[in-house]
This record gives structure tokens, sequence and C-alpha cells, in this order.
């Protein structure tokens, strides 16, 4: 609701489209109206950061930010339209800069350097514009054009700048909220494969139907616990704030605001997703490793999002004394696991298909895809058979066992936010610069895990033999619950 009737200028500039409408309006609500604000200039986040500079600071070093300076992006997007001849048109800039869509300033997002900041990125305005969500995919969210911004705040004290009003789809308490961020966070390629499902994974998982449920902003834009006024002004009420720093796997490959921070920030969140023990079971002639993992914290699978660009695989090594007599995922840190993946490699990620089903690399080629990610957590309910059904295990090796003996084994959980080898092709076409590539980090997920039998303290009966394996956790994973085999790849390997 807005807090007094709008006035409008007749100031337009080369913007068009569904937008013009907007620009000629002006905001002057509040008491006393200052120098009249044309709605354009609430495009630019700079606008903004005069009286929300946390909210800016944070956002200003966010992927949000970045997603259209990101020069994966950008030389994804080049090829792209270049291999169509042009038939992406807009479908990847629609997400990564959906202003410069909506005002008409690109077509393609080839042009993306040449534009203002206001332009840039998935904005402050963008966002806090949403009114409506006309779709589950490919960004359909509707903007309103009365120029005010919505959030969650009941009772927001009137500005010259802006009016204010409640939303629910800017309401983190809020379901609708979901649906905001899930219609970007959910892709179907221009050949109907759902590249990525990171809404309707939170869809189907307990997250979204849990009494309450819990949103994506709720686990993505935490709450600050001290309380202090949202805009840089006197006079105005202590409120709670909430992060718009967003880091959770990708980051900043340029010099960026706060980029050494977002590496911390990723690889903080990464350290609490995922519960991991390490047992090796005795065959009788041999022995081997068994990796269990589950997805505790994310509200959706994981990896999720741009999976089929993520490689998160298992780095297992088992020792007779100082020999190594088993091991798998063991890459160099400059290296992608696919490059030369051994055959007991559990790699988790998409893969995905032309319509002809060989096996394609960048995704606007994809007509199907097949997914191994380890699922989100479907109930809360012990008793529910569900309810261990992201306890996930993997054998090493797959078949048969190793026959030397084992007193030691090490396991790390290794994440590429980018495979190294979807860097390289990039740069084998001419689109990325080499440069870049040294930039992109592999990320240990958790702390490694270290297996010996005098570690080896949590143990599980395997009913089909009979027998106890000895297993190690620091994250009180339940090595007695119900295990299910890790989901495999059907059609592509590893
Ligand atoms: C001149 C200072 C000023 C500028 C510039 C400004 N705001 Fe605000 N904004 C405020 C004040 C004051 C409030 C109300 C604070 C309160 O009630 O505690 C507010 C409230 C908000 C709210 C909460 C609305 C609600 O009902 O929950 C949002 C969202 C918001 N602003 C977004 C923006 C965005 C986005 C921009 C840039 C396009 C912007 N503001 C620019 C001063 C400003
Ligand atoms: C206009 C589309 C759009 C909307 C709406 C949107 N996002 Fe995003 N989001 C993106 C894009 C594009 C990126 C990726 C930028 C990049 O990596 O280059 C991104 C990145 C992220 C990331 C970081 C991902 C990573 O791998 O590090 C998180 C977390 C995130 N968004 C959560 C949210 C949440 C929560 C909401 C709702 C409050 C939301 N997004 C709304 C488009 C959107
Ligand atoms: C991806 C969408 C998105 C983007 C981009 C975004 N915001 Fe927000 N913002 C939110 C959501 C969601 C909330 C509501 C959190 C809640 O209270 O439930 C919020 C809350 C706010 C609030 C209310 C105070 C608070 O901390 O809850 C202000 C002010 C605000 N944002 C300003 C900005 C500014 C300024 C920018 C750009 C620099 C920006 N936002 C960018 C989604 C976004
Ligand atoms: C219960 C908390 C929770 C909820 C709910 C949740 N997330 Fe996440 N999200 C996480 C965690 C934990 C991670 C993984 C840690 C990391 O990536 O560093 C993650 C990762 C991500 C990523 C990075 C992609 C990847 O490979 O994992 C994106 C993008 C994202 N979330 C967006 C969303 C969106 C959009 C929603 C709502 C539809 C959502 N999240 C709901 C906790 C949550
Ligand atoms: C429906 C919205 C949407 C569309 C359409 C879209 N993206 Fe994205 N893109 C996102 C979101 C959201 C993320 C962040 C996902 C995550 O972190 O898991 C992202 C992340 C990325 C990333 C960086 C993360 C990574 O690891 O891959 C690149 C590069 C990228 N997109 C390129 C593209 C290209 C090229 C296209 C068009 C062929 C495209 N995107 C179309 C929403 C979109």
């Amino acid at each position: 609701m807005p807090r007094s009737p709008f006035c409008t200028v007749g100031k337009v500039n080369a913007m068009r489209g569904a937008f013009l409408a907007m620009l000629v309006l002006v905001a002057c609500s509040g008491t006393k109206p200052k120098a009249p604000v044309v709605v354009a200039e609430l495009f630019d986040p700079q606008t903004c950061a005069r009286c929300h500079v946390d909210h800016y600071s944070d956002w200003a070093g966010s992927m949000h930010a970045y997603a259209s300076k990101d020069p994966v992006f950008l030389a994804m997007n080049r090829r792209g339209q270049r291999e169509t001849n042009g038939a992406l048109g807009p479908f990847c800039v629609n997400c990564h800069a959906p202003m410069a869509v909506r005002s008409g300033t690109t077509k393609d997002g080839l042009n993306l350097e040449t534009l203002p900041a206001s332009q840039q990125g998935v904005t402050c305005f963008f966002c806090h514009a949403i009114d409506d969500v006309k779709g589950a995919h490919d960004n359909p969210l509707h903007l309103a054009s009365d120029g005010v911004m919505r959030g969650s705040l009941p009772d927001p004290v009137a500005t010259p700048e802006h009016a204010s009003a409640y939303a629910p789809f800017l309401d983190r308490d809020r379901p609708e909220s979901a649906t905001a961020c899930g219609a970007c966070h959910d892709i179907v390629s221009p050949k109907g494969a759902a590249i990525e499902r990171t809404f309707a994974e939170w869809q189907g998982s307990v997250f979204s139907h849990a009494p309450g449920g819990t949103t994506c902003a709720q686990c993505h834009m935490p709450q600050s616990a001290e309380l202090k006024p949202i805009a840089h002004l006197p006079g105005l009420p202590s409120r709670r704030l909430h992060s718009h720093r967003l880091a959770a796997v990708d980051v900043a490959l340029t010099d960026f605001p706060d980029a050494a921070n977002q590496r911390k920030e990723v690889q903080a969140l990464l350290d609490s997703t995922l519960q991991s023990a390490l047992c090796v079971e005795n065959l009788g002639g041999g022995s081997r490793v068994q990796v269990i993992l589950d997805n505790v914290a994310a509200g959706h699978a994981f990896p999720s999002g741009a999976s089929q660009d993520r490689r998160l695989w298992m780095e297992v090594t088992a020792y007779n004394g100082a020999n190594v007599v088993f091991q798998s995922g063991n890459v160099p840190d400059v290296h992608s696991p696919t490059l030369n993946p051994d055959p007991n490699l559990w790699l988790l990620r998409d893969c995905m298909f032309d319509p002809a089903g060989a096996p394609v690399s960048m995704f606007w080629n994809a007509a199907s895809i097949d997914g191994n990610e380890l699922p989100a957590q479907a109930t809360f309910d012990p008793a529910d058979p569900r309810y261990y059904k992201t306890h996930t295990i993997k054998n090493f090796p797959s078949t048969g066992g190793i026959v030397s003996p084992i007193d030691r084994v090490t396991l790390r959980v290794r994440l590429q936010p980018m495979g190294l080898d979807v860097i390289d092709d990039l740069i084998a076409t001419g689109d990325l610069d080499p440069a870049l590539r040294a930039a992109v980090p592999t990320f240990t997920v958790g702390e490694a895990l270290e297996w010996t039998p005098a570690t080896a303290k949590s143990v599980y009966l395997n009913r089909d033999t009979n027998e106890y394996v000895p297993c190690v956790t620091t994250t009180n994973l339940n090595v007695q619950a119900d295990k299910v085999p890790a989901p495999t790849h059907a059609r592509c390997s590893p």
C-alpha cells in the first residue's frame, strides 16, 4: 500500500517497453517531499546505497551483483549465441541481468559490458518491485510499475525517496517468497531439459511442507542478532536486518568487492552441509571401504542449481603402512575429476544429452539430463521410511574387495563450483580468458576423515553378512540407521 499518492513528471529517458509507464512516475510519498525522484533513479543500486548502506555493501559482493559480470557467464552466453546463430536471444540474460531485458537495452546480453550499473545483475529494484509470480521457472516474475519498494515491514516509515509496502513475495516468513526466488532458481532449457531444479527440489522436500516450512531466504538471508535502523537516517526504529550476501557455492573469479570473505562464507556454509562417515567392511579374504553421506542442511539436493557445471567427488585413499593399496578420486587441485576418471569414482553432478541422447557439455543443447545428487530431506518423521533415504552409501571398490590388509583410510569430499573441464572447454573455443583458470577454487567440504582400527568407534551390523562394520564420523552421523545405495548415473559415466 503506497503511503500517499504519486505525482507525475514528464522525464523519460531512452528506455522503453512496459517500463515506460513507470519512468514517468514520481515517488512523492512521505511527509516532506524533497526534489522529485524519477523512478528510473530507483533502478540504480547506488541510489539505495545512500540510505541502505549495509544492504548495498552486502549485495555489492554477492553473486546477484556479479551475475552479469561473471566472466564465465559472459563467455558461455557469447558461445551460446554464436552456436545457435542468436536463437538463444534473451534466454540467459533474462535471469542474469533482468532489468536490461525489461528495459529493452539488450536483446542477447552481448552488449552487457557497455550498460550502466542500473541494468547489471539482479538488482535491488528488480527484487523489491516483484508483485506477482506467474510461473515456476525461467523468470516469469512480474514487476509493479508503481515505484513502490516492497518488503516485509507492515509499518514502514515514510521516506521521500520511495513509497514502501508489504508484499508476501518479499517476506521470508511466507512461502510466497520461495516462489519468487524459485522462479529464477529453476531453469528449463530451450530444448525442454530441467537443467536447474533448485525450486522443484525444495518443493519436493520437507522444507516446503513441514509445519511452518523453511523458505529459501530463511536459510540464505540470515537475520541480524542486533537491532538497528535499516536506513542510515536519524529517528528510525530499530529492526532486524537480513543479509544480502547469499554466499553458497559460486565465487567471484575477478576483482570484486569482498571476494576473500565470499570464499570464507562459502566454505563455512559448505562445512555445515553434509554429515559423513568412513567405514571398512571385512569381506573375508579382503575388505572394502564405505563412504556414507547425508545432506543435512540444504533445503534441496546437494549440489543443486548449476549442477551440470559443478563437480563434487570423494577422494578416498587406503593404506597398508606407508603403502597406498587403494585410491579413488585423487585429483590434483589444478585438474578436473572427469579428465581421467577412475572406475570407482563417486562424482555427483548432472550429465546432459541432446535430443538423440548424445552427451553435450553446454546447456542450450540439452534436451534431457541425468543427475545423481544427494537428495533433500523428505520428512522429519523417523517412523516414515523416507526418513533415511538421504543416508547414501557407496562401496570402494564398487565391486569386489581390496586384498591387501588396510590399517588406515582417508576421505576428503571435494567440490569445484565450476568444473575445470567446463572452464577448459570455454577456453578451447576462445570464449574465456585462460588466465581465469587459476582463480577457480577446489573446496574441501567439511573435515577430512581418517579411519584406523583404533579410531573406528561407531559400529553398525550388516544384516546381510551379520558382520559388524567399524566406522569413523566426526559429524554424529548415525551409522546404524538404514542406508540406501548412492544414486548412480544410468546414462553417463562417471
Ligand atoms: C533517502 C533514503 C532512502 C533511499 C535512497 C532508499 N530508501 Fe528504502 N527506505 C528508507 C526508509 C527511511 C525506509 C523505512 C525504514 C523503516 O521503516 O524502518 C525504507 C524502507 C525500505 C524497504 C522496506 C519496505 C517494507 O515495507 O518492508 C525496502 C525494501 C527498501 N526501502 C528498499 C529500497 C531500495 C531497493 C532502494 C533503492 C532503489 C531504496 N530503498 C532507497 C529510505 C531510503
Ligand atoms: C532475477 C532472477 C533471480 C531472482 C529473483 C533470485 N535469484 Fe538468486 N541468483 C540468480 C542468478 C542469475 C545467480 C547466479 C549468479 C552467478 O553465479 O553468476 C543467483 C545466485 C544466487 C545464490 C548464490 C548461488 C551460488 O552458487 O553461490 C543464492 C544463494 C541465491 N541466488 C539465492 C536466492 C534467493 C534466496 C532468492 C530470493 C530471495 C533469489 N536468489 C532470487 C538469479 C536470481
Ligand atoms: C534476490 C532478491 C533481492 C535483492 C537483489 C535485494 N533484496 Fe533486499 N530483501 C530481499 C528480501 C527477500 C528481503 C526480506 C527479508 C524479510 O524481512 O523477510 C529484503 C529486505 C530488504 C530490506 C528491509 C530490511 C531487511 O534487512 O530486512 C531492505 C531495506 C532491502 N532489502 C534493501 C535492498 C537493497 C538496497 C538492495 C540492493 C543493494 C537489495 N535489497 C537487494 C530480497 C532482495
Ligand atoms: C534448510 C535450509 C535451506 C533452504 C530452505 C534452502 N537452501 Fe539453498 N542451500 C542451503 C545449503 C546448506 C546449501 C549448500 C551449501 C553451499 O552451497 O555452500 C545451499 C545451496 C544453495 C545454492 C548453491 C547451489 C548448490 O550447488 O548447492 C543455491 C543456488 C541455493 N541454495 C538456492 C536456494 C533456493 C532458491 C532455495 C528455495 C527454493 C533454497 N536454496 C532453499 C540451505 C538451504
Ligand atoms: C531461469 C533463470 C536463469 C536462466 C534462464 C539462466 N541462468 Fe545461469 N544461473 C541462474 C542461477 C539462479 C544461477 C546460480 C545457480 C547456482 O548457483 O546453482 C546461475 C548460474 C550460472 C553460471 C555460474 C554458475 C555455474 O557454476 O555455472 C553461469 C556461467 C551461467 N548461469 C550461465 C548461464 C547461461 C550461459 C545461460 C543461458 C544459456 C543461463 N545461465 C541461463 C539462473 C539462470
